[in-house]
């Protein structure tokens, strides 16, 4: 045997809950997509994330939660990921390749689901960074322009790289079959930088603070009476907003008991 072991080398063509990769798409150094086989009897609402991996040492699986960034009606998984050189999982993971396996269980959960939310007239869908992958999923829901007449995606990141998956996932939205026609009607996507320069700069919580979100998007400032907001970002984007929300009055939703926000944290940072 030889002494200098591959420890995947021995990884089997097919894994317990292994999904087929499809296709990988670099974004920058810092971020990339990739889709899978979806498995047949895997049922989820769009908005919820699940445990996806690779075969760790010994054979236990490293797994990390990841939102599904495609809706339930697709017959693929999406997910979207950020690649840390030293990462358990995505030093490994950033280098799948059509025709790999990547594991999904599939075990679907989460709050920023429609549910958890009560009707409104705008929803407001606030991220940062890969925080946008559930709202991926839920802008090609049908039942999110059944819900809402107006839809915003914020996604603010450092720098302009950074924001290429939501311009391309705007640009996919609006070819959508299912839900472009309307989506072109209902929804708005609204990205910032906070450190490279770029055409809108700021942090959402200051542009909201401020106004200049609204002034921008010619809506009037956040009332609970109307407004609906998803939050998943960093844990401080979730805290500031949490308490931006509560100080003008809105109220966290769960599956149990819809509410006028949600939120949950941006798993792979
Ligand atoms: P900033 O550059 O001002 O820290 P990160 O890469 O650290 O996860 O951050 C992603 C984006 O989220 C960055 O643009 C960052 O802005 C912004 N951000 C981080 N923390 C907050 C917060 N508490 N409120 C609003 N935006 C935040």
């Amino acid at each position: 045997m030889n002494a200098v072991q591959d420890p995947y080398a021995a990884t089997p063509a097919v894994l317990p809950d292994g999904q087929t990769v499809l296709s990988v798409r670099h974004w920058d150094d810092r971020l990339f997509s990739f889709r899978v086989t979806r498995p047949q009897s895997f049922r989820f609402r769009s908005g919820e994330f699940v445990m996806i991996g690779l075969p760790g040492e010994g054979g236990k699986p490293v797994l990390r939660a990841y939102s599904i960034a495609s809706p339930f009606w697709d017959e693929e998984l999406e997910f979207y990921s950020i690649k840390v050189p030293d990462g358990p999982l995505t030093s490994r993971l950033q280098k799948i390749r059509p025709g790999d396996q990547v594991i999904v269980r599939t075990k679907a959960t989460g709050t920023l689901v429609l549910d958890a939310l009560l009707p409104g007239r705008t929803l407001w869908m606030i991220s940062t960074g890969t925080g946008v992958a559930p709202f991926a999923s839920l802008m090609r829901e049908p039942e999110t322009y059944e819900k809402f007449q107006t839809v915003i995606l914020t996604q603010t990141c450092r720098n302009v790289s950074e924001l290429a998956y939501g311009a391309d996932l705007h640009r996919r939205l609006l070819e959508d079959p299912l839900v472009g026609e309307e989506a072109a009607a209902k929804f708005r996507r609204y990205a910032t930088t906070t450190r490279e320069p770029s055409e809108r700069m700021g942090r959402i919580t200051d542009l909201i603070e401020s106004g200049k979100l609204f002034e921008d998007l010619g809506l009037p400032p956040l009332d609970p009476g109307q407004d609906r907001v998803m939050i998943c970002g960093s844990m401080g984007l979730n805290l500031d907003m949490k308490r931006l929300l509560e100080a003008r009055g809105f109220t966290e939703g769960a599956n149990s008991r819809p509410g006028e926000y949600v939120v949950e944290r941006a798993f792979v940072d």
